[in-house]
């Protein structure tokens, strides 16, 4: 079953009177429960392709299916209740609000959610997510007084509260360690086998894209070419349907 079906996907950007072509005519699909890595060199296009599959920007052309939703049919309103509903976004900076806990950082999304939770609910959530990526013991500490890979689970544990069936990590531990970035990849491949969490990376490293099932090249706004996923006799169990 594929999650994100992409048809001719095209993307220009407009400085003034120049056309910059950024994303030249992209096509692929990835099934639910992949592991993909997204990777090419700088300015290849990566960022520029996440933030369409994100729901973040919309392309110049081309049509993108996520869910078997026709995205380029929604307005911005109901491309944010997507984003709310079924999608996770990691970066490379963190992104951590710097005068708030552990936990009240992960905690942060259930306020949007449609029906309000009560404030004991949101502490129970926010603490068995911050356990699931082994911060239990972090609860109440403040970003500047955790480690790097530390404030990269608290960014996934809040990516993950709404639990989001797709989640997507743009340079991930490009301000990691290569020790610290292990553990960040190891994360990832955990919850995608254990929860089904279909996960793609954005990297330019090809030692983050190793860990990848499915790898995406990208040169030039073009696709280099596209691994096939594994057969459907391989799916793994917990998949989402
Ligand atoms: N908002 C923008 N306006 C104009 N050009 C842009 C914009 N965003 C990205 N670009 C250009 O698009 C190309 C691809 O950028 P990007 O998607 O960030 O590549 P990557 O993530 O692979 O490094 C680059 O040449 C960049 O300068
Ligand atoms: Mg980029």
């Amino acid at each position: 079953m594929e999650l994100i079906k992409l048809n001719g996907i095209e993307k220009t950007y407009q400085m003034g009177d120049i056309s910059v072509p950024v994303l030249k005519g992209i096509s692929l699909t990835v099934e639910r429960g992949q592991l993909v890595a997204l990777t090419g060199s700088s300015g290849s296009g990566k960022s520029t392709l996440m933030n369409i599959l994100g729901c973040l920007d919309r392309p110049s052309a081309g049509e993108y299916w996520l869910d078997d939703i026709a995205t380029s049919q929604l307005n911005s309103d109901e491309r944010a209740l997507l984003r709310n509903r079924k999608l996770g976004f990691v970066f490379q900076s963190f992104n951590l609000l710097a005068r708030t806990s552990a936990l009240e950082n992960v905690a942060m999304p259930l306020s949007y959610t449609s029906e309000p939770l009560s404030d004991g609910e949101i502490k129970k959530r926010a603490t068995e997510m911050l356990s699931r990526v082994g911060l239990a013991d972090r609860l109440h500490h403040l970003p500047s007084q955790l480690s790097g890979g530390q404030q990269q689970r608290v960014a996934i544990a809040r990516a993950l509260i709404n639990h989001p069936p797709l989640l997507f990590a743009d340079e991930p531990t490009g301000n990691l360690d290569s020790h610290t970035s292990e553990e960040v990849l190891q994360m990832f491949e955990r919850l995608n086998s254990e929860d089904g969490i279909t996960i793609i990376m954005v990297t330019h490293d090809p030692k983050v894209a190793a860990h990848a099932r499915q790898i995406i090249r990208m040169d030039d706004g073009l696709l280099q070419n596209s691994d096939p996923p594994p057969s459907s006799a391989q799916a793994l169990p917990g998949e989402l349907s």
